[in-house]
């Protein structure tokens, strides 16, 4: 999508950190936005900052692990705002720390929220977006988590952004030629955000909120997240698949995935060894 001005976005986790880093970035490029979270304060505060811009702006109290609210909000944003070209799929939870540490209930929560929420906003635009008959862009917020491993994030949280990372390339390949709905997957280093934060809005079910941090744990030395916005709206119209905020994570990336290629010479070496032969699809044939 290259002209954006006067084109209408929906960001879920948008009164808060990279959310309305987008916002911003996006109003500032003549956009207007549907700010969407499950904080409805702080989405009304966004959206106020958004109208400050002289841009249009809706708020909308939206729990993106529950889809018949994803589905509402949908609604709301085609019906309010004439129709809908950009959806982020951004609202993402975090509660970090080793498998030992943790609660059960984190795989419901984190998987729930960073996975389930990018899910159901598929499911809600998508057919949407199709039926409008518009170019149309989806960002889908994985992390550096979601293109290699590190212990501190824990495994759910890394479990969930490989997915997203996943299921966007995937839904790049279905949508984009078909029907001009491109995909990216923003895949964030360290943004000065209040992540480490998420327990706030933990449901009780899911164990409640949990021990927020009472020391200053260095968000604040990350990246502006109105910058990561910028990016990101670069991106839409480059069309790029992948949104890197910290190109400096590469060799980190290249070390994982030279890693892989060994398994790889290795699983050749002793597949001959054994006098098994490679049997169904061979690369380069796409079994869809
Ligand atoms: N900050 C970083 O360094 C970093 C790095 C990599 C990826 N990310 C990802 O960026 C995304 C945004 O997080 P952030 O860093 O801006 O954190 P943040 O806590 O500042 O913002 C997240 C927003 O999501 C909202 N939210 C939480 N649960 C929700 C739910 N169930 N439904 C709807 N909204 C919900 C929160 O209220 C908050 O406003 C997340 O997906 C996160 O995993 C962040």
């Amino acid at each position: 999508m290259q002209d954006t001005a006067g084109k209408v976005a929906v960001i879920t986790g948008a009164g808060s950190g990279i959310g309305r880093g987008m916002a911003h970035a996006f109003a500032d490029a003549g956009m207007d936005i549907v700010i969407s979270d499950i904080e409805i304060k702080s989405a009304e505060a966004v959206a106020q900052e958004i109208r400050a811009k002289g841009r249009r702006a809706l708020a909308m109290q939206t729990d993106v692990s529950k889809q018949a609210q994803v589905e509402a909000l949908a609604e709301a944003a085609f019906r309010e705002m004439g129709g809908v070209h950009v959806l982020c799929n951004n609202a993402g939870v975090g509660q970090f720390g080793f498998l030992s540490k943790l609660k059960d209930t984190d795989w419901d929560w984190q998987l729930g929220v960073n996975l389930n929420g990018v899910i159901h906003g598929i499911r809600a635009f998508v057919p949407r977006f199709k039926k409008q008959g518009q170019p149309a862009h989806i960002v889908n917020t994985s992390s550096m988590m979601g293109v290699m491993t590190a212990a501190g994030p824990g495994i759910y949280y890394i479990a969930s952004k490989y997915a997203v990372a996943g299921l966007s390339e995937h839904l790049h390949k279905e949508l984009v030629d078909r029907y001009d709905i491109a995909t990216s997957v923003l895949c964030p280093g360290h943004v000065n955000t209040r992540i480490l934060e998420s327990s706030r809005n933990r449901p009780q079910e899911l164990g409640g909120q949990g021990v927020l941090p009472d020391r200053d744990l260095g968000m604040g030395s990350g990246m502006d997240p109105v910058d990561v916005g910028r990016l990101v709206l670069r991106a839409i119209r480059d069309r790029r698949l992948y949104i890197f905020t910290h190109p400096s994570m590469k060799p980190m990336v290249a070390a994982s995935h030279a890693a892989i290629q060994g398994d790889f010479d290795w699983a050749q070496k002793t597949l001959e060894e054994l006098g098994v032969a490679e049997m169904g699809l061979v690369q380069g044939q796409e079994p869809v």
